[in-house]
């Protein structure tokens, strides 16, 4: 007869007893971005009752008519709306040139009324444009993608305080957040050092306590360097290249990856699937986030969190200069 806690662990241990091995338990984004949704919503009213009248403002300023950028900003869009944002989509022909692309960044910086600008990426011009270029023109204190070499200046250094985070990563740290696992001590492995999720995505971890292992193209055996991972950030944009007998036994799971893959069953002929082989993985993993249903949600949610923010900043300094 097997004592509770063997028969507790069988339910973890992949193959014990002849029995099967439970699966991951699911961190659901649409729940998580959900809360975080709510708890502005309820933000945005406080403001409105310290200052009346007064309106967190996002821009999204968007070169081009690129569909996926289309949907992500209409999404964008309907998460302001919702919690009492005042966003506006400023959309430029493809053929805006640099200089005009500026111009319109520099019109929002001075805009009182804006606390938070997004370019949305890719630039979809017809002319080259220096994108890192655009990023630094943003105010950093209206940056709220967290994108500009100033606020990715401060990550790197751990300046946490003084900085607005990266949205997708940011989300990603939510969702371990709720799990409940701490990241102090533990070893990490980010997979791509993009600067929109890996690099900043590192930082964060490793300003969190975590030992973190950056992989990317050229890093050699990716199997057994995942293989060490107590938390595995997956954002490699590759489909399902990281497979589940890969894992640690009871590893923490989070999939930035949004890929298409063709699908026949399906009515659109393809499916959405993440950087993670799900099915296996979700058998080794402790805790897995979907795809769809997982990071994705959460970016836009800490989007709108960081235009909050923003705009808290704005009106507690002008309450405290009057
Ligand atoms: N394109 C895809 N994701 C993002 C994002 O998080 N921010 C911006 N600006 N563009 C994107």
């Amino acid at each position: 007869m097997l004592s509770l806690a063997a028969r507790l662990l069988c339910l973890r241990v992949s193959g014990c007893c002849g029995g099967s091995r439970s699966m991951a338990t699911v961190v659901s984004g649409n729940k998580t971005s959900k809360l975080v949704r709510e708890r502005l919503q309820g933000d945005v009213l406080r403001m409105q009752v310290q200052a009346p009248g007064f309106r967190p403002g996002l821009v999204v300023l968007q070169v081009g008519d690129r569909d996926d950028s289309n949907l992500y900003i209409s999404s964008k869009m309907r998460a302001a709306a919702e919690i009492g944002i005042d966003a506006r989509h400023v959309r430029l022909p493809r053929s805006a040139t640099e200089a005009e692309v500026l111009r319109s960044v520099q019109a929002v910086n001075q805009n009182p009324a804006v606390h938070g600008l997004i370019v949305q990426l890719p630039l979809d011009a017809a002319e080259p444009i220096d994108t890192q270029n655009v990023i630094d023109a943003i105010a950093p204190a209206k940056d709220v993608d967290g994108l500009t070499s100033v606020n990715a200046g401060r990550l790197s250094r751990g300046e946490l305080a003084g900085c607005l985070l990266p949205c997708t990563p940011s989300g990603c740290m939510e969702l371990i957040r709720q799990t409940g696992v701490s990241v102090a001590g533990k070893h990490a492995v980010v997979i791509g050092r993009s600067k929109i999720v890996g690099a900043p995505m590192r930082d964060l971890l490793l300003w969190s306590h975590a030992t973190v292992t950056s992989c990317h193209s050229r890093t050699h055996d990716l199997p057994e360097q995942v293989s060490r991972a107590d938390i595995l950030v997956a954002a490699a944009g590759k489909a399902e290249l990281v497979r589940g007998e890969w894992l640690k036994e009871g590893a923490l799971v989070i999939d930035c990856g949004i890929n298409h893959v063709a699908d026949e069953t399906k009515p659109s002929g393809k499916r959405l699937v993440g950087d993670v082989h799900y099915a296996s993985a979700n058998q080794r993993a402790g805790y897995i986030t979907p795809v769809p249903g997982g990071v994705g949600p959460m970016t836009v949610a800490m989007l709108m969190e960081n235009t909050v923010q923003s705009a808290w900043r704005v009106l507690q300094q002008s309450q405290a200069g009057r």
